[in-house]
């Protein structure tokens, strides 16, 4: 796929507005009269951090982490690191991890790992796409947004080697 080329829409931006609020209902609901802290992960679920916290009425935090797995193709490496680490202390928090998209699975299960050994209060993920179609390793994803097929997906903070991050849409990216 060329930079000029036009992905196509596969979720429009007022079908993502509406998921969105689906999910901020569900997680609104469950932590009521708690204090948690959001954990996006960088650098996809950036917007979509941006759009459901807007949403959530009670008092949290948020925290970013960077987690290095997939190199500049379409395909993971399966190496996962992490990049930039926790700046917030997780031992006894509720702590709700917001990714972008699970695909092989393989960088959240890692991810659910790491923060596992942190001893949070209580651990659960939001996942905006979810591509089963792929999975690896099992992952329990607590609010789900769309299940998505197996096709490569950018925009609304996804990209496909660092570009497409922009579009308001989720899109697919075509060969
Ligand atoms: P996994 O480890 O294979 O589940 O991949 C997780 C990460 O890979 C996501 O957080 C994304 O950053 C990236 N990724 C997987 N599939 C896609 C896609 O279709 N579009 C853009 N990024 C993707």
């Amino acid at each position: 796929m060329s930079f000029q080329a036009k992905p196509r829409v596969l979720f429009s931006r007022q079908e993502i507005e509406a998921t969105v609020r689906k999910l901020a209902a569900e997680i609104s609901r469950d932590y009521q009269g708690k204090h948690p802290l959001l954990l996006g992960v960088l650098k996809g679920s950036f917007m979509f951090m941006a759009d459901l916290i807007r949403l959530l009425d009670f008092p949290l935090e948020v925290e970013f982490i960077s987690l290095s797995s997939y190199g500049r193709g379409k395909e993971s490496s399966g190496k996962i690191k992490v990049v930039r680490g926790l700046r917030s202390q997780v031992r006894g928090r509720d702590l709700l991890v917001i990714e972008d998209i699970v695909d092989t699975g393989l960088t959240v299960a890692f991810l659910l790992d790491y923060l596992r050994k942190k001893r949070p209060a209580s651990l659960k993920l939001c996942a905006l796409t979810d591509k089963p179609s792929r999975r690896q390793v099992p992952v329990t994803i607590d609010y789900l947004g769309f299940t998505v097929p197996d096709k490569f997906l950018v925009g609304y903070g996804l990209d496909w080697d660092e570009k497409f991050r922009n579009l308001p849409d989720i899109c697919v990216s075509e060969e």
